[in-house]
């Protein structure tokens, strides 16, 4: 998969993209993801990429033709158009679900705003799928294109060293991890539950898959209507159910 960035702060996204897992995947040729300044697109003779708003107004807008030259010179560049999503908050919430699809495209730019945002008219001429991070603001859509980029490419096959790794997480299947522990097994006077040191494994998987059940049905009792829940599942959650009612 390749994954371009078009941004106007390309060395901060290239630096967070180039160390651990990321960048040792890049390294490896298992996902391609390039960090393209927008601003080597301008026609300004100043170079400059925004403008105040017409009809006034706090800070500046990004320019049209700039971020429209980079993205046609990309889709020239690749012989393709790749899928364009731009970083707003006022797009759809980023979900597990939609970067588990968004990983099985070839092809994906992301389109980072700054400052006030980007005039319309780009956003109405390329057509992105906007897509938010959550419900707060940021200085710029770099952050949140660095979040969807890593999100993607650690679903791609070879990125992560074992594949089984993200099969349990959060998320993945709508439930909520289990609690990991690792050396010492005594630390300031906690000891790692035993059952994890006993080496039984069929033990281990039933006291991961308890926990998992019951810490979201604490903290997120709303993913468990979409969980795939065997008839175990149900009995243990009926029973933590009935526990919190006595209590
Ligand atoms: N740009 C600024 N804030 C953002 C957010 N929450 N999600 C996506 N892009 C953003």
């Amino acid at each position: 998969m390749r994954i371009d960035i078009l941004t106007l702060f390309p060395e901060m996204c290239e630096s967070v993209l180039s160390e651990s897992i990321i960048g040792r995947a890049r390294q490896g040729g298992k996902v391609d993801i390039n960090c393209i300044d927008i601003r080597n697109y301008t026609l300004d003779k100043h170079r400059r990429v925004d403008d105040k708003p017409y009809g006034g107004g706090m800070g500046m807008v990004m320019a049209p033709q700039p971020i429209y030259d980079c993205f046609t010179a990309l889709c020239d560049d690749i012989g393709v158009k790749p899928h364009l999503i731009y970083m707003t908050p006022q797009g759809k919430t980023l979900t597990q679900e939609r970067v588990k699809e968004l990983s099985k495209l070839e092809n994906i730019a992301i389109l980072c705003g700054h400052y006030e945002g980007v005039d319309e008219r780009v956003i109405e001429a390329l057509e992105p799928e906007e897509i938010s991070i959550g419900d707060y603001v940021l200085t710029g859509g770099e952050l949140p294109a660095l979040i969807v980029a890593d999100s993607v490419s650690r679903m791609l096959p070879g990125v992560l060293s074992d594949d089984e790794c993200f099969e349990e997480e959060s998320h993945f299947n709508s439930l909520l991890e289990y609690p990991q522990y690792t050396h010492p097994s005594q630390w300031q006077g906690r000891q790692v539950p035993e059952i994890l040191l006993s080496g039984h494994h069929a033990k281990v998987e039933e006291w991961r898959r308890q926990r998992s059940l019951e810490r979201t049905f604490e903290r997120r009792p709303d993913m468990l209507e979409k969980a795939d829940l065997t008839d175990e599942d149900k009995a243990y959650l009926s029973n933590i159910q009935t526990k919190q009612k006595n209590m």
